[in-house]
């Protein structure tokens, strides 16, 4: 069964439904566009040479076995490797608690390792996992790469606002004003409810709206802020076409391929692979840093092949601003794309814990002793 065709407001049908076969023949599915090769995820005609680079010595936390490795800056280095074969271990433990300690942000377990040179040359180390962006559902994907406070000034310049005295802070859910104060701007109440879990139901106050009546009389071309906040991120980068910065991050979050997203949709309502999307979003509105080491640990979770190909060009654009790209992978479309993977193994727990190989896809395509060059030369021809 296939669903789509897109995403959010643009999915929701079944597109296919039968054998392998016949889905093989659907003009209309992306998957069958996949599958049949008309759309691909393309293998980069070269790979970035390795300049600057981090080097982690003698690094023994849980399976690693005294491993020292380079990891190459300002390009998509992929850390690949059988389930257990120590890629977290190395990249969260040793690679990025190591260069936080160096810095004082980090107080917490920190894996053992004799020493990490070159973190001097980067700016900021980022960890963008798939934990949600906020637990209260007043913060959403527009709060969440500020781009909020742009629209409540848009409310408050306009003549209704100026005569009744309203600012900015009216059109906010966070603090009181022009909020209802009865769900205090989310929109629902909690009722609790005995021995039951507790209930979710719409604020009668305000209708699900979170604004009072007044503020909602207010509108910015034709409409108020509850129905911006209804619109989808495409439709808003339409709708804001004159304020440009404002669209310039709002793009940002379609870039990444979430143009479906409703600008107020409720942070605790988001998929982690979307909740990983909008802080990648938030990364490429800012490229103020721009010798930052990302780090993703199985980005590709849950996404489709068409959702992969976005999140490439998204990873591309961090580094064409110089940034430098960590990614924990097992999809081998992602892996293909690398310009140097570092493959740990060769199996699982104690039979792992060693790097396998280190180069281009196609060196370890070649390396007999890795599992993943098994599967990377089957995609690389
Ligand atoms: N806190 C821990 N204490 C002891 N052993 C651990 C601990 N965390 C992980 N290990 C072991 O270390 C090895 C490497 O684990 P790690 O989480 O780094 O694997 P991984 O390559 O990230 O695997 P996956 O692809 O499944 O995420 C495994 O054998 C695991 O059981
Ligand atoms: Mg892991
Ligand atoms: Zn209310």
């Amino acid at each position: 069964m296939d669903i789509g065709l897109f995403a959010g407001e643009l999915g929701g049908n079944l597109v296919f439904e039968g054998n392998f076969d016949d889905l093989l023949k659907d003009e209309i599915s992306l998957t069958a566009r996949y599958l049949r090769g008309d759309a691909e995820i393309k293998i980069p005609s070269k790979r970035k040479a390795v300049k600057d680079k981090i080097e982690i010595i003698g690094s023994r936390e849980h399976n690693l076995r005294n491993v020292t490795v380079d990891i190459p800056l300002e390009m998509l280095v992929c850390i690949t490797g059988v389930s257990g074969s120590g890629k977290s271990t190395l990249v969260h433990d040793v690679l990025y608690a190591g260069l936080k300690k160096q810095r004082g942000e980090w107080q917490s377990h920190v894996g053992l390792f004799k020493e990490i040179i070159g973190a001097e040359l980067i700016d900021d180390v980022v960890l963008v996992d798939q934990s949600p962006i906020g637990r209260t559902p007043r913060s959403n994907p527009v709060t969440y790469i500020k781009s909020y406070d742009a629209i409540r000034d848009l409310f408050a310049t306009t003549a209704a606002s100026k005569s009744k005295g309203y600012n900015a802070s009216h059109f906010s859910f966070n603090v009181p004003g022009g909020r209802c104060e009865i769900c205090q701007g989310s929109g629902t109440v909690t009722v609790e409810m005995q021995f039951l879990a507790d209930v979710e139901l719409t604020c009668e106050g305000c209708r699900g709206t979170r604004f009072r009546e007044e503020i909602l009389n207010v509108k910015y071309k034709g409409r108020n802020i509850h129905d911006v906040l209804q619109l989808t991120v495409r439709e808003a980068i339409l709708f804001f076409k004159d304020t440009k910065k404002l669209v310039s991050r709002l793009k940002t979050l379609d870039d990444v391929g979430l143009g479906y997203l409703r600008l107020g949709q409720s942070a605790t309502t988001l998929s982690g692979g979307e909740a990983q999307r909008v802080k990648l979003a938030a990364h490429l509105s800012q490229k103020t840093k721009s010798n930052t080491l990302f780090i993703f640990d199985e980005p590709t979770t849950g996404l489709h092949f068409e959702d992969i190909n976005k999140l490439l060009a998204a990873f591309r654009a961090l580094i064409d601003s110089g940034a430098s790209l960590v990614v924990i992978e097992h999809n081998i479309d992602v892996i293909k794309t690398a310009d140097y993977v570092i493959d740990l193994g060769p199996d699982g727990g104690v039979g792992g814990g060693e790097v396998v190989v280190t180069g281009t896809p196609e060196k370890i395509a070649k390396e007999v002793a890795s599992h993943t060059g098994k599967y990377l030369k089957k995609v690389l021809k």
